[in-house]
């Protein structure tokens, strides 16, 4: 089977392209950016957030090769970003109209990474797919992915177009340590505490679903295999590891595993955030066989000694002049007092 991959230079899309291949599958990816991580399958340099006129044979009148399914991953992925660029929540409401007009046009399924951003920041135990209340949106991002799902689903109506969408939630592991282009706070820590610095905290409540990178690619796999028979159609269904934990905790555990005192500023949580989410992961159980693999302790440990592995090869990205340009950004994004919503 033949899967083309948007954003396949990315996190996500790299781990993805790299198990699909391995377990036999043929890959073709697009994203605007070099992939960084691996040459081990074949990619097309676009930028698929422009106003095409044509989608026959390839999105903007390129050819692409001929594919049973598109995974479509290639989104500005950063909260923060968005809230600070509010166009680019835009841009990525156009990637998937593009992408979605090339399925329809191609009659191929499409399988879409939401997020658990779509959520809103909702104070519940846990939090099951039919909860999501458009309501409540909290920034730029969750509304791009919002507009993306609403777009999917008047697809499915309009056209029949077949689909899964995933909610996925703070995937992190192998290939994510990018962070002048994309600071995700893992990789962040553990750059910041390999150094024995201090690392800031915003929220100290603030508790996540944290998901290993492999679990999500594992559930994406399954998800792919199921949509291609026909087994799973037009579901919704949260991918994560089904359990919160705080970002102190995090940090703490991060600090354990480089063998640091943990230094923990605290701050309150930024603008646009979601400071409280768990995944209800039955659903993905149930039609996918999803069994998530990886607790936070032992991901933290994985994470750090791929961190560790790959800055010993690549010394040059042990970097940190981005690091005023966070502090700055995250000035303008404090919180005005009162803006934390009460949603329970
Ligand atoms: N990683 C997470 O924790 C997480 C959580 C929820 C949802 N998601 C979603 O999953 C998807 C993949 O996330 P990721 O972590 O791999 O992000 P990533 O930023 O690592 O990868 C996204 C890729 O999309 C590409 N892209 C952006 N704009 C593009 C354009 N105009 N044309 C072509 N390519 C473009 C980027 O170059 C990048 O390689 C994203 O849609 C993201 O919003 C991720």
């Amino acid at each position: 089977m033949r899967i083309l991959i948007t954003g396949s230079s990315g996190q996500i899309g790299t781990n993805l392209a790299l198990r699909l291949s391995r377990d036999g599958y043929d890959v073709f990816g697009v994203d605007k950016r070099l992939n960084t991580w691996t040459d081990e399958f074949r990619y097309l340099l676009q930028d698929l957030s422009g106003h095409y006129p044509s989608f026959p044979g390839g999105i903007g009148g390129v050819e692409y090769p001929e594919v049973d399914l598109v995974v479509h991953l290639a989104a500005h992925a950063k909260v923060h970003q968005l809230v600070r660029q509010p166009h680019r929540a835009l841009e990525n409401a156009i990637m998937t109209f593009n992408v979605l007009e090339y399925c329809r046009q191609q009659k191929l399924p499409i399988v879409f990474s939401s997020s658990r951003e779509v959520y809103g920041d909702v104070h519940r135990f846990s939090t099951q797919e039919g909860q999501a209340d458009f309501a409540f949106t909290e920034s730029t991002y969750s509304a791009s992915k919002i507009a993306g799902e609403a777009l999917i689903y008047s697809y499915a109506r309009c056209y029949g177009l077949p689909y899964l969408v995933f909610r996925f939630s703070n995937v992190y592991g192998r290939y994510d340590n990018d962070l002048a282009r994309m600071v995700r706070v893992i990789p962040l820590f553990i750059h910041t505490m390999l150094r024995d610095e201090p690392v800031t905290v915003f929220g100290a409540e603030k508790t996540l679903d944290f998901t290993y990178v492999d679990d999500c690619v594992d559930g994406i796999v399954r998800g792919i295999e199921r949509l291609l028979a026909g087994r799973v159609v037009n579901e919704t269904i949260n991918l994560a590891y089904g359990q919160g934990n705080t970002l102190v905790r995090a940090a703490q555990l991060i600090a354990g595993a480089v063998g640091a005192e943990p230094k923990i500023t605290l701050a309150p949580p930024l603008l646009g955030e979601v400071t409280h989410y768990v995944a209800d992961t039955s659903k993905a159980r149930q039609l996918l066989g999803y069994e998530p693999a990886v607790p936070l302790e032992e991901g933290i440990s994985r994470a750090v000694q791929w961190f560790r592995e790959h800055r010993e090869l690549h010394p040059e990205r042990d970097d940190d002049s981005f690091i005023p340009e966070m502090v700055a950004m995250n000035a303008e994004l404090a919180r005005p007092a009162g803006a934390v919503a009460d949603h329970s």
